[in-house]
């Protein structure tokens, strides 16, 4: 990937959902754009925009109109759009994505949830010796052979980020990673988050509605109606 200034741009992204015969306007006209090596928060109301906004910017959904770049590649646009298939490539090369509900496969170890990745979408050089590396440095060494329900939710949360960051992303996409967790917790995954941004240089996109973990960034954007305000 070129290492282009702007390494994210959205141009008056709207996206509208058509339920039966009822249109929701979730998204109006937003447009900002992200450097690499950002660490960027979006705080709003519920039902402001903030996922459907992040959704977009992980290429997870298509805007109904307006356009975003993704190091120095048009995305969505005039005319512009990518198949599938390359979606998919950027999805799986650029992101890394951690959600509120873990996601964690129950019947799998939290090593092997972690390495589940690489069954699907092997880069050159990843192996098994950085899954233990990336656990170990979320604190998790000694974790590794339990099963989901034999950890605890700041734990869980702790795999789904080393399992998010196997593919060596370029963004960490994290949308309310601390929604199901205590305030203690929360810290220490908004301390993972800070370590990750200054000293391994992931750029990070958060949703978040706890303000101590939205600092954290440096970088807040508020969201309200569908809109974005700096
Ligand atoms: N798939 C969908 N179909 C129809 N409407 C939707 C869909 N997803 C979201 N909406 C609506 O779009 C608006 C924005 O929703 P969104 O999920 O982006 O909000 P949010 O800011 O993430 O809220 P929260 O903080 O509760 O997660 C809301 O009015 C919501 O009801
Ligand atoms: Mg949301």
């Amino acid at each position: 990937m070129e290492n282009s200034a702007m390494f994210l741009e959205a141009r008056g992204l709207s996206r509208v959902y058509r339920r039966g015969s009822e249109d929701i306007h979730a998204l109006h006209e937003v447009s900002f754009s992200i450097q690499r090596g950002e660490f960027v928060s979006f705080m709003g109301p519920s039902g402001s925009g903030k996922t459907t906004l992040v959704n977009l910017l992980g290429c997870l959904d298509n805007p109904t109109s307006g356009e975003l770049d993704l190091a120095g590649r048009k995305i969505f646009g005039n005319g512009n759009v990518l198949s599938e298939r390359d979606l998919t490539r950027i999805r799986r090369e650029i992101f890394g994505y951690v959600f509120q509900n873990f996601y964690l496969i129950p019947t799998l170890t939290v090593l092997e949830n972690v390495a589940l990745p690489f069954a699907f979408y092997r880069k050159p050089g990843a192996r098994l010796e950085e899954v233990r590396r990336l656990l170990a440095m979320l604190g998790m060494e000694r974790r590794m052979d339990h099963l989901p329900a034999q950890i605890s939710g700041g734990e869980m949360q702790r795999v789904a980020i080393a399992r998010a960051l196997v593919n060596r992303p370029e963004i960490l996409l994290a949308d309310e990673p601390t929604g199901n967790l205590d305030t203690t917790r929360s810290a220490e995954i908004g301390e993972i988050l800070q370590h990750l941004n200054r000293n391994e240089g992931l750029t990070i996109i958060m949703v978040s509605h706890n303000p101590n973990l939205a600092r954290l960034g440096g970088r807040l954007i508020e969201m309200r109606d569908g809109k974005v305000f700096k």
